[in-house]
């Protein structure tokens, strides 16, 4: 790591000139352009069950929460679901749900090798933190990636939202994030914004892990309570000084995404679902124009998706075909081009090697 590129972070993360702010959205389309160009990647979602056993105090599917009717899509539904996405000209097909054991290692690998069999699709698994059995036998189908989010690189804040569990293993994220690269996969991880008790100094550092983990995707977005959960409610949260508290802003989400594309110039980025929930009108816009480069339009059938409630109004955000030609248009309209093909990392270098200056903060 750069000697001061920590301070040069944290100084970014605390300006709210928005005449400043200019030079590091530009900073950072310009590398967007430069480095992963005009293209604008759709990934189709299907979130294939919300059955999960972990307690994790943020988010809406957590186990334990008796208000939410559960799901599994059958092997067929995730078929169709794949060729929709195929159908719609998308490259890639992610796969997500809660870390649920009812998707069995060998049920989960059948649906992999049918979609590779009978689609051109990449395959992206977002499954939780699976055994390392399990993830080669999905990498042995055909999965193309994984991710991963670690939500969080300050390991008090991380414990506290955490709760360990009975079932399942726990094993760190990060190092569950280098076995996934170890078997051959594209590895994404990232973070909430503004999850409370999180400090600029820890966003900091989770930016510049990103780029010690050579990150080939990144997801980025705010925290949004959810009622359900003890986040939501303000339970669990370790109280931080308004000075060091980090806000759930879309600002805020910009410039760390922003960041994040700066120190991680190859990265796949998404312009996340959590952004346009909280800017309906910009959010996708705006985090295209701020290093994003990649979509993920909601496949899931609609019964299915009002009980994928990670956070509130997550179904509100349609992702119906009218809403993709609105989409396509979107894209266009910035002058950027949907992506065609499975939309891979291209990669050059090492996140670390690649050296594409910050801009200075004069202040
Ligand atoms: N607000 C915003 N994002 C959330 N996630 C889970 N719960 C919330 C929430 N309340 C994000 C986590 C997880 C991803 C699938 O969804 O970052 O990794």
């Amino acid at each position: 790591m750069r000697p001061g590129l920590e301070h040069l972070v944290l100084k970014w993360l605390r300006e709210e000139d928005p005449e400043r702010l200019e030079a590091l959205w530009t900073a950072a389309d310009r590398v967007r352009a430069e480095f992963v160009g005009e293209a604008v990647h759709l990934r189709g979602l299907l979130e294939i069950s919300n059955y999960c056993v972990r307690q994790c105090a943020y988010c809406g599917l957590r186990a334990g929460r008796v208000a939410l009717d559960r799901y599994r899509m059958s092997e067929e539904e995730v078929l169709e679901g794949a060729k929709l996405a195929a159908h719609l000209g998308f490259g890639t097909v992610v796969l997500q749900s809660g870390e649920d054991y009812g998707i069995s290692t060998a049920w989960m690998a059948e649906i992999i090798r049918r979609i590779k069999e009978d689609t051109s699709l990449a395959v992206t698994l977002s499954l939780g933190e699976r055994p390392e059995s399990d993830l080669r036998a999905w990498r042995a189908a055909g999965a193309d990636r994984y991710l991963l989010r670690f939500e969080t690189s300050d390991a008090d804040l991380y414990h506290r939202i955490h709760p360990p569990i009975q079932t399942g293993v726990t094993v760190e994220r990060t190092v569950l994030l280098r076995t996934l690269r170890a078997l051959g996969y594209e590895i994404g991880s990232g973070v909430m914004v503004g999850i409370p008790g999180q400090s600029y100094g820890s966003l900091a550092r989770d930016i510049l892990l990103f780029q010690a983990l050579d990150l080939d995707m990144i997801g980025i977005g705010p925290f949004i309570p959810h009622p359900g959960t003890p986040l939501g409610r303000q339970e669990a949260a370790g109280a931080l000084s308004p000075r060091e508290q980090v806000p759930n802003s879309e600002t805020m989400v910009c410039k760390v995404l922003a960041l994040a594309r700066l120190l991680c110039p190859e990265a796949n980025i998404p312009s996340t679902t959590a952004l346009a929930v909280v800017n309906p009108d910009d959010g996708h816009r705006l985090g295209l124009s701020r290093g994003a480069n990649v979509v993920m339009p909601n496949l899931t059938p609609p019964v299915y998706r009002k009980m994928y409630e990670i956070y509130p109004k997550k179904a509100c955000i349609d992702d119906d075909l009218w809403a993709l030609a609105g989409l396509r248009r979107k894209i266009e309209s910035l002058g950027r081009s949907v992506g065609k093909g499975p939309g891979g990392r291209l990669r050059r270098g090492a996140a670390a090697d690649i050296q594409v200056e910050l801009p200075a903060h004069c202040g």
